[in-house]
């Protein structure tokens, strides 16, 4: 089965509304040649900076992605942003489950969970994140964590809902590290995963599911890991953050 590619930049707590509309500016132009069937382009900024960046991509191939989002419609929840919010933005994608949000802001397979529903209930792709902490793979406990997150944060959703899901596989040991998997590591997490998604939604679901790279993938390895069977596109951090960098890991990232 053939997969469209889907790169995403995930910026993180980096750059301000008139930086990220510089970014996206540089941006634009040099992978306007990246016809749409081939591949989505996305940019992930702050939420303090979509509303800039997602007036400065009109009319081009990049699409706008966000970095959360909460479950509920409205109310008390001091700091966090809904989905009416997001869309009103033109947001069409929504990171869910961040190894940096369940590391350091208490997120669960649970709110992940309630996430994935509220985003696909409000018409958005979740990109659901998962991946192992370095004792995990030292100790054998990989398949065993993913499972885990995977089972946790997929819960409840049809085989509809499913097929609208894009996977985030970042192994946390590789992200920001410098560390990336080898191409042949990441393919048999990634094949790992897939068998997963295929016992849980069945093959004809799990088979179209787009499984992303993510964890120090930059222009020099994009097209050794895209070519993997199971690799369908990347998270990027770092490589995201400059114009020129993202835009030759997406045209390396083509290659593969
Ligand atoms: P780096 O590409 O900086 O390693 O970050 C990966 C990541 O966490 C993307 O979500």
């Amino acid at each position: 089965m053939s997969r469209k590619v889907i790169i995403a930049g995930n910026w993180k707590m980096n750059k301000t509304a008139a930086e990220g509309k510089a970014l996206v500016e540089a941006l634009k132009g040099l992978v306007a040649d990246v016809p749409a069937d081939k591949a989505d382009i996305v940019v992930c900024p702050p939420f303090t900076t979509i509303a800039a960046v997602g007036e400065a991509i009109k009319g081009s191939n990049i699409k706008l992605g966000a970095q959360n989002i909460h479950w509920a419609a409205n109310g008390a929840f001091t700091g966090e942003i809904s989905a009416d919010m997001l869309k009103e933005l033109g947001v069409e994608y929504v990171i869910i489950g961040h190894s940096e949000r369940r590391q350091y802001f208490g997120e669960t397979d649970e709110t992940v969970n309630k996430r994935v529903k509220a985003a696909l209930a409000a018409g958005f792709t979740p990109i659901v994140c998962v991946g192992e902490m370095l004792e995990d793979r030292e100790s054998g406990k990989t398949e065993k964590v993913l499972f885990t997150q995977l089972e946790g944060g997929l819960a409840g959703l049809s085989k509809e809902e499913m097929a609208k899901v894009v996977i985030a596989y970042e192994p946390v040991w590789a992200i920001g590290t410098g560390k990336t998997a080898t191409p042949e590591v990441a393919e048999e997490t990634h094949n790992f995963i897939r068998m997963t998604l295929n016992d849980m939604f069945g093959r004809e679901i799990g088979e179209g599911v787009r499984i992303q790279y993510g964890g120090s993938m930059k222009a020099e390895n994009a097209k050794e890991l895209v070519a993997q069977r199971n690799i369908d596109g990347g998270l990027i951090g770092g490589a995201a953050l400059v114009a020129e960098s993202f835009s030759k890991l997406i045209h390396n990232a083509l290659l593969g």
